[in-house]
């Protein structure tokens, strides 16, 4: 059984445990750090969302899980241990990102939403034929007819209408919103038992984007996936998830339940990005954007990766030393000194 406030589940591995993880990219103008010892878990069937400012890394760490890196890039430092389906502990970091077993568990045990749906589905096929092969490819035993029998019972699933006949649609012939639904289809049809949702949303008008939204919370409630879900929204992640990994510069900075990171942030980059969203219940809709931009990644700060735009700096310890993870309740951990010790002996 899960603890309902941590992330831990009792007597049992996690799904997914992230452990340290450091990617560097080599540049012809010099290295570049956009992953710098990145720790998550997620347990089966559980919504973790993966939140921070643009730049801060998410797309990295999903591509990292799913070793589709960009060229010159490498995993420098630590791991990534999956639990497969037939029970083996995996360490992703290890495997060759071509090999065989890789490609088994990247779009067959982890399956991956992108944006842009353009760019999951080739234009020379129709929808049909691209789920189809999904199906083929994770059950070589589907016969046509049962492969035809699953693709329509897909599309009909994620909610599009007359799906015998839009199933022999191309993926430029549907509209946005429906072209979501259909690579939504496409990410389930290998049965995975984790889905990443790398801003699923963003590319979609916000009368689509509600719905979408929640076909992908309908989804992962029915077949019991665990999400990973990535976006800069916090307003998405408060209705979708149950925990909450907060990042700035290829760190987890706050990590804890959804209620507490919301009803008690304790990191000040939190606690910034939560006065930078409109706030419903107040009279004052106006955004409080963080001062600053986000260090570039091929020049990482010294110290707190933060301490350049925090306003509640404890002493010069914030810029010489990186501040430790400290476990504040159960299951809610931050990383910042005015939590710390150390802070009080900088005086
Ligand atoms: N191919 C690349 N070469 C060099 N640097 C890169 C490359 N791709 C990403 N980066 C850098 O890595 C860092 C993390 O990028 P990433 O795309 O993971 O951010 P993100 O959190 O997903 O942002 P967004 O919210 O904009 O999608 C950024 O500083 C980015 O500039
Ligand atoms: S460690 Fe210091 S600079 Fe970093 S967030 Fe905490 S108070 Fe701010
Ligand atoms: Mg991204």
């Amino acid at each position: 059984m899960r603890d309902p406030v941590t992330n831990e589940r009792h007597g049992a591995e996690p799904l997914l445990e992230v452990l340290d993880l450091r990617v560097r990219i080599e540049r012809d103008t010099g290295l570049v750090h956009p992953l710098n010892g990145v720790s998550f878990r997620i347990q089966e069937g559980q919504s973790v969302g993966i939140v921070g400012e643009s730049g801060c890394g998410k797309t990295m760490a999903s591509n990292a899980l799913l070793r589709i890196l960009p060229r010159r890039a490498e995993i420098t430092h630590g791991s990534m241990q999956f639990r497969t389906q037939a029970g083996d502990r995996i360490d992703l970091a290890q495997l060759d990102p071509m090999s065989r077993r890789m490609r088994q568990i990247r779009g067959g045990e982890i399956s991956m939403i992108f944006q842009e749906p353009m760019t999951a589905f080739s234009p020379v096929h129709t929808v049909h034929d691209q789920i189809a092969e999904m199906i083929r490819l994770h059950d070589p035993g589907a016969d046509k007819e049962e492969q035809h029998r699953r693709v329509v019972e897909l599309l009909d699933q994620v909610g599009i209408p007359d799906p015998e006949q839009r199933a022999f649609d191309y993926s430029f012939q549907l509209s946005g919103g429906m072209r979501q639904r259909a690579m939504i289809a496409m990410a389930l049809a290998s049965g995975p038992r984790l889905l990443i949702a790398d801003e699923p949303t963003t590319a979609l008008d916000v009368t689509v984007q509600a719905r979408v939204l929640k076909l992908i919370e309908r989804m992962q409630r029915e077949l019991n996936l665990a999400l990973m879900l990535i976006t800069h929204d916090l307003g998405v992640v408060a209705h979708m998830v149950s925990y909450v990994y907060v990042m700035y510069l290829g760190r987890v900075v706050e990590e804890g339940p959804v209620e507490a990171i919301f009803d008690n942030p304790k990191h000040p980059y939190t606690a910034a990005l939560l006065r930078s969203i409109p706030n419903l219940a107040s009279k004052s809709r106006r955004l409080e954007p963080i001062e600053g931009n986000v260090p570039s990644a091929d020049r990482l700060p010294t110290g707190c990766p933060f301490h350049t735009r925090c306003t509640e700096k404890v002493g010069d310890i914030c810029q010489q030393r990186m501040p430790a993870r400290v476990e504040l309740s159960v299951g809610h951990a931050v990383s910042c000194f005015r939590y710390t010790e150390e802070s009080l002996d900088d005086g």
